[in-house]
């Protein structure tokens, strides 16, 4: 959401991870920005400007020196109008280039002219990117402010194995996002989400579980970091991969997450607990794996689990969850008091298109005073949008 209607410049650069920049393109379009593409005559050479335009729609610079289009001075309009500037695949010369100031080509004038947050996301042979004089440029760089998407580990195509392949697209996708995203109106808060279904050892081999995906947490904390947000995400195993650019701690059962929180909220403005945690654990999990024994059956004690929503106390925000099947907004109601909830996001999860495991989610939201907001089937980080936006409202009412 936060990249709808900004303007993305997009440095792509002669390496021959240029056809990635393809995919990063389309993402950044599809996501509502307007994604201008400037090349480096190096990058002509590995991908064709067509491309870009026609997954972008827009005119692709590559020259100082061609027609006029649409802009007068283009690499003035183009560093004017930028909310962003991403330079992906960015090699060790433009690093070079940037770092010395020079201004021979139209992407390395738009940099320099430009007063948007620039991103690098490096991509170049192992030696090239280990090379002391590499690492001084970025070094430089960084100082000056720039965002670097560290480069990923493995093969390349010269045949080499090491550091120095670009990032993935979704790497550099979450750092853009959270650079437009700096100035939202989370910046400066604190925002613990908690994510996943905790697991419940019995034994080395098996646990008890639940069916959460994590989805609806992992959106929560990306959207507070496109607000602005500093956000810690306390996790319980899923299969999703780290936010960019959000701090997260994995932890496996409910009392390893009851620490992580409680270590974690005595900083925060805001805490919301997303996280399917067990309510009961194995009294005695196995030291070593539980054998079967013929046909005799087996009980297994449980004990509870504490309640980490109702532990946490102070000023901050506090937000749960009610996953229900059956009297869905009375039972979230009644949790909502019982754990002292600003806001609680009662969820139906008899449906199919809504609640455990599934991209949307239908919810309920209800607030201490006992105000109700129906929302719509949406997207999880739609629903992860409204629920900010009410705790935004809170934040804004406890003057926090
Ligand atoms: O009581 P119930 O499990 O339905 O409450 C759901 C809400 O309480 C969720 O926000 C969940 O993350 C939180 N919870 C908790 N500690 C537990 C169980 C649930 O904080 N032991």
């Amino acid at each position: 959401m936060v990249l709808r209607d900004k303007s993305v410049v997009l440095g792509v650069t002669g390496s021959i991870a240029a056809y990635k920049a393809a995919d990063l393109a389309s993402k950044l379009t599809q996501a509502g920005a307007a994604v201008d593409v400037v090349m480096t005559r190096a990058a002509t050479e590995f991908i064709a400007p067509l491309t870009f335009r026609s997954i972008t729609h827009r005119p692709v610079s590559s020259s100082m020196f061609n027609a006029p289009t649409e802009y007068e001075i283009e690499h003035i309009a183009l560093a004017e109008r930028a909310d962003v500037i991403a330079i992906a695949p960015a090699t060790a010369d433009i690093i070079a280039r940037l770092a010395a100031g020079i201004a021979d080509d139209l992407l390395c004038c738009t940099v320099l002219a430009t007063r948007a947050p620039v991103i690098l996301a490096p991509a170049m042979n192992v030696n090239m990117w280990e090379n002391p004089i590499t690492q001084e440029n970025l070094e430089r760089l960084r100082a000056r402010g720039f965002r670097v998407v560290e480069p990923g580990y493995g093969a390349m195509a010269c045949g080499a194995t090491g550091a120095g392949r670009l990032a993935d697209t979704e790497r550099i996708l979450g750092t853009i996002q959270q650079v437009l995203g700096s100035g939202g109106d989370l910046a400066g808060k604190c925002v613990v989400v908690t994510a996943g279904g905790t697991q419940e050892p019995i034994d080395p081999v098996r646990h008890i579980g639940n069916r959460s995906s994590g989805k609806m947490g992992y959106a929560l904390a990306e959207a507070a970091r496109d607000r602005g947000a500093e956000v810690t995400l306390i996790s319980a195993p899923t299969s999703l991969a780290e936010p960019v650019g959000v701090e997260t701690v994995h932890v496996q059962t409910a009392l390893e997450m009851r620490q992580a929180v409680l270590d974690a909220v005595s900083t925060a403005d805001v805490l919301i607990m997303a996280a399917a945690v067990a309510d009961y654990r194995p009294a005695n999990a196995g030291k070593t794996k539980i054998k079967k024994e013929s046909a005799a059956d087996m009980t297994l004690e449980l004990v509870r689990t504490p309640d980490i929503l109702s532990e946490v106390k102070g000023g901050l925000v506090k937000v749960g969850f009610a996953a229900e099947s059956e009297d869905l907004v009375k039972n979230a109601v009644a949790k909502l008091k019982e754990k002292g909830l600003d806001l609680i996001v009662a969820n139906d999860i008899t449906a199919a298109d809504s609640g455990f495991d599934v991209d949307t989610n239908r919810v309920v939201l209800i607030d201490g005073k006992g105000n109700q907001e129906e929302l719509p089937l949406l997207p999880k980080p739609g629903v992860a949008h409204r629920i900010l936006d009410r705790v935004a409202d809170i934040l804004a009412a406890k003057k926090m």
